[in-house]
């Protein structure tokens, strides 16, 4: 009879295990391995040229496929809009230029162009993929945003311009469901960041 209880209750707290550790801080195994591959795809896409342009080191913007200074001499200015009688909405209108306008002209967004403000930089150029990741998910970095508010930003003007930036200019190279959907791997995964 204290037998048969023993291995009831042995057995109960084995059923117990799994569910247990089915909420991953550190994700494990298979999941991290997906996750870590998922977030190759999101760090590719953040340090394309039509993303990271906007997300450089220093406080100029950057131009191009190659990452040149803003021509200009255009400065983010104190609330990441550019300087006083520089802004970014003299040259960048609310949407991109019709294609008949040609090349060279400055592309356009319905929030209103402007690059992060200098005392939340979000630098994505020059950054190693780990250091990228942890910021990206650090909330006092992000501009408080935890993985919900973060994918929401995803859907954000400025951010789903990279897929249409607009005549003479490469998307971002990879196709934005497949961004989105590495985005939801990696997250499902508990968000694991390459060491
Ligand atoms: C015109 C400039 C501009 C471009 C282009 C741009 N961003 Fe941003 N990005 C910003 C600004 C500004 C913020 C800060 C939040 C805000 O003001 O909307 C931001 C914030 C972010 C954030 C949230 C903060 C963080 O670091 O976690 C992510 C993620 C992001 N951008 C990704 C992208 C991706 C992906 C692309 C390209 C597909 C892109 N951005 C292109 C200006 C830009
Ligand atoms: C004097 C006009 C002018 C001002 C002011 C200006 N821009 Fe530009 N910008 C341009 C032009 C023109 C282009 C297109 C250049 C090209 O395609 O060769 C451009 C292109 C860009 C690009 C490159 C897009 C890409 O991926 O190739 C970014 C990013 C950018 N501007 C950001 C900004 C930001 C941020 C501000 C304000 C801080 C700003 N610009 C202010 C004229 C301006």
């Amino acid at each position: 009879m204290r037998i048969a209880l023993l291995l009831l209750l042995t057995a109960a707290a084995c059923g117990k295990g799994p569910t247990a550790s089915t909420s991953p801080v550190q994700p494990v195994g298979a999941d991290r391995t997906a996750g870590l591959a998922a977030f190759e795809t999101v760090r590719a896409v953040l340090q394309h040229p039509r993303c990271q342009n906007c997300h450089p080191a220093g406080d100029a913007p950057l131009q191009g496929d190659d990452g040149h200074v803003h021509n200009q001499n255009v400065q983010r200015g104190p609330t990441g809009n550019g300087m006083v009688g520089e802004e970014c909405s003299t040259c960048h209108g609310p949407a991109n230029p019709p294609s008949a306008y040609g090349l060279h002209v400055p592309p356009g967004n319905a929030k209103g162009w402007h690059m992060p403000a200098p005392e939340m930089k979000l630098v994505f150029v020059g950054v190693a993929p780990g250091a990228l990741c942890e910021q990206i998910k650090d909330p006092a970095r992000n501009g408080g945003k935890d993985m919900a508010a973060l994918r929401t930003h995803l859907d954000d003007p400025l951010v789903t311009w990279g897929w249409a930036p607009g005549f003479g200019r490469a998307p971002v190279s990879t196709p934005r469901e497949s961004f989105l959907a590495a985005w939801e791997t990696w997250a499902a995964a508990g968000a694991p960041c390459p060491n």
